[in-house]
């Protein structure tokens, strides 16, 4: 375990040393990848709606938790504002409110109590709530006339209505929450512990109509970063409510993920695809390590080993060989891949969910408790 510390140490020290400057030079941006190594933001796409905009206030909080250093918390709190604008628009929200705000305005919140931060928060979850179809007892992702589409991503999204209820008391954010993650266990879970990306469900009864393959390679593969979705969102589902079928669900994912990380560590884009070309999603390691992490907290610790080395494979074998410590390059883990089937110029490139989950799993490891989802 020395061994693990010191290496454990080291990383950290890497992480604050490359984000300490660009916290400074990206501070007026929601970086979504890099271009001649600078971050920029998503060019197409919803504009400040985009899903991924909560990332960068995000990992600003980490390293604002773990350092106490002041410019990360500036630079945290003005991309919250930054956020703002979002709220504006009624179109381009979707069910990842939960990723835009629970990790941004949501964690000011919870370490400072600010009234702006708990509003926006709460908002959020209003939002998110809205979206719940109560006879079919699931969250919609999507907008338009895609009334039944559900997709497992939503297992990150809805941690959210967990806090929601936590901090108001009233229990149908908490019932919404779970009545949607005990739909995805039906719908979205299969018996070999993989899980579909997308499932459209009947929008009385619930029931599956039509699967999709959705960013993974086809219909009824396993698209990687789904996989980490479903592995830390029932995790985290787990610890938010101690009921024992999300751990049970979590940990069969876990074993899927781990069974096909067992080689290298570095996971392929989907799990269930042609052996060429090799497309990587270094973004689905760091966060199925992260999930990972948590599951080895919540079983008994003679099970622990299996999850917790599982974490390290492949975080070191992500750090090894796909993260680039140098100045001239703002992001640290490189080769994210967005879809399977998305043009070359998506794949393999970094992303911000990549260095945001790749820090988180270091701050987990280096004993920070603080949970952000
Ligand atoms: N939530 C969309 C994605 O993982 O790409």
């Amino acid at each position: 375990m020395n061994e693990n510390k010191t290496w454990i140490d080291e990383i950290w020290e890497k992480i604050d040393k490359k984000l300490k400057p660009v916290s400074q030079s990206s501070f007026d941006k929601l970086p979504y990848t890099t271009e001649n190594g600078k971050y920029v933001e998503k060019k197409s796409g919803d504009g400040v709606c985009w899903w991924t905009n909560g990332f960068w206030p995000g990992l600003m909080w980490l390293m604002y938790v773990g350092t106490k250093d002041e410019q990360y918390r500036k630079t945290a709190e003005h991309a919250e504002e930054l956020l703002d604008e979002a709220f504006e628009d009624y179109d381009h929200l979707n069910h990842d409110v939960g990723f835009m705000w629970h990790i941004s305005a949501g964690v000011n919140y919870r370490l400072f109590g600010g009234h702006k931060s708990k509003v926006r928060a709460m908002h959020a979850a209003d939002i998110l709530a809205a979206r719940f179809n109560s006879s079919g007892k699931f969250i919609r992702a999507w907008n338009g006339d895609l009334f039944g589409r559900v997709i497992i991503d939503c297992m990150m999204n809805i941690p959210l209505l967990y806090w929601a209820s936590h901090e108001t008391g009233d229990p149908r954010y908490k019932y919404v929450a779970m009545s949607h993650a005990d739909t995805t266990l039906k719908t979205h879970l299969r018996a070999d512990g993989s899980v579909h990306h997308i499932v459209d469900l009947d929008i009385v009864t619930g029931e599956p109509v039509e699967a999709f393959g959705g960013q993974g390679y086809e219909l009824g593969s396993a698209w990687s970063r789904g996989q980490s979705w479903a592995l830390y969102g029932y995790i985290l589902s787990y610890i938010h409510t101690q009921k024992q079928v999300y751990l049970d669900a979590a940990k069969r994912v876990a074993h899927y993920f781990i069974a096909n990380t067992a080689e290298y560590g570095v996971p392929l884009c989907d799990f269930r695809a042609p052996q060429e070309p090799v497309i990587y999603d270094t973004t689905a390691g760091a966060c199925a390590a992260c999930g990972l992490i948590e599951i080895a907290k919540n079983v008994p610790e003679h099970e622990q080993h299996l999850y917790m080395k599982a974490a390290l494979r492949i975080l070191k074998a992500l750090e090894k060989d796909f993260c680039d410590w140098s100045d001239k390059e703002d992001s640290i883990l490189q080769k994210g891949t967005e879809a399977y089937h998305s043009p070359d110029s998506s794949k393999h490139i970094p992303i911000i969910y990549g260095d945001y989950f790749f820090t988180e799993a270091i701050y987990k490891l280096k004993g920070f408790d603080m949970l952000f989802w």
